[in-house]
């Protein structure tokens, strides 16, 4: 098994229900050390920069219009097999299909609040990461 990093939001519909601290319970129960963290509000202009790969699909306003609607949080996840483990803890995109115990069946509200993002393979998780962190706020140990 890999040591992988992985990109992580905790978005804004689960922020607002004071949710942060129970994820963060989850992903350290799950192995994952969290090795950069910060809280921001995203600008519409950074929120089309992180999905300019959805530009074209239908649902990219309702998106952006969500993730710049509230504080977010946004960390490194470090462990083994990281992007997949994460994905599974994190359940389906659309809440409607994720399974019991997962995070989105949990905290998701909508298919577009959905509590949270991780990226889908280590290229995207290192171009996400880099979106938000520079080196020196990653705190690997
Ligand atoms: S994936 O894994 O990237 O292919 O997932 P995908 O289904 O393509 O979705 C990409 C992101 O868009 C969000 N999404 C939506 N938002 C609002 N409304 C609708 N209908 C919708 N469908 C997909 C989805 O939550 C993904 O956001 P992130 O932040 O990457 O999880």
């Amino acid at each position: 098994m890999a040591i992988e990093r992985t990109f992580s939001i905790i978005k804004p519909n689960a922020v607002a229900k004071n949710a942060i601290g129970a994820i963060y319970s989850r992903f350290e129960a799950a192995g994952f050390k969290i090795i950069a963290a910060k809280m921001l509000h995203l600008s519409r202009e950074q929120a089309e920069g992180f999905y300019a790969e959805h530009k074209e699909r239908p649902f990219f306003n309702d998106l952006v219009t969500f993730m710049t609607s509230g504080p977010i949080v946004v960390q490194v996840l470090e462990g083994e097999n990281a992007v997949l483990r994460h994905r599974d803890l994190m359940g389906a995109t659309n809440p409607a299909n994720a399974l019991a115990g997962t995070l989105r069946a949990d905290y998701a509200d909508s298919f577009t609040a959905n509590a949270v993002h991780g990226s889908d393979a280590v290229e995207s998780a290192a171009r996400e990461i880099a979106y938000f962190f520079a080196d020196d706020e990653i705190c690997p140990r």
